[in-house]
């Protein structure tokens, strides 16, 4: 599917109830408060993605901007739009944005075991910095730490 047929756009409070859905079928999900909180922390940047035709959600991405760093705290989307470049589209244009907010060094977390996320973000250059063991419950797993310059 090409990107033309994905749109992006700033997050607002009438998404929430569908990234809530997405969300929730990621490991350790958020609540709906926990999200709808993240939405009004300040200094806080969230993305969703939908079809250009159509409103329905297909991905959203929240990360916190400080300082020239941005740290991205989730990225998800719909099981049945899985390896359709929805989750590049939101990456990219995340980076995109950020770096026009002064941004140039990004950072994440992800759990070792998640070999999708692993990949999309080797694909857009992170680098691992360092992994701690046993920083996820439910399932255990370990944290790997990633991240990437972009001047
Ligand atoms: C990880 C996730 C966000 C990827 O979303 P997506 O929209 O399917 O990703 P894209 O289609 O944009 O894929 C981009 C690249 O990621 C990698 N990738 C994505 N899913 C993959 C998979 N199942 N296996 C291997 N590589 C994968 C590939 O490099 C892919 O590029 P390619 O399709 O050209 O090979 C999605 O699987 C998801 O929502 N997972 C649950 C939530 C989650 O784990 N979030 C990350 C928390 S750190």
């Amino acid at each position: 599917m090409s990107e033309t047929h994905w749109q992006v756009a700033a997050m607002t409070t009438a998404d929430l109830p569908a990234v809530y859905l997405i969300e929730n079928q990621s490991p350790s999900p958020w609540s709906p408060k926990q999200l709808a909180e993240e939405l009004a922390y300040p200094g806080a940047l969230q993305l969703i993605c939908r079809p250009a035709a159509d409103g329905f959600l297909v991905g959203f991405l929240m990360a916190r901007l400080m300082l020239g760093e941005a740290e991205i705290l989730k990225i998800a989307t719909t099981r049945k739009n899985h390896r359709q470049g929805v989750a590049c589209l939101l990456l990219q244009s995340f980076i995109a944005l950020a770096k026009r907010q002064g941004v140039c060094r990004f950072y994440l977390e992800l759990r070792a075991q998640n070999t999708a996320a692993l990949a999309l973000y080797e694909k857009h250059a992170f680098e691992m910095t360092g992994r701690r063991p046993n920083y996820y419950t439910d399932p255990k797993d370990d944290a790997l730490c990633m991240a990437l310059s972009a001047p």
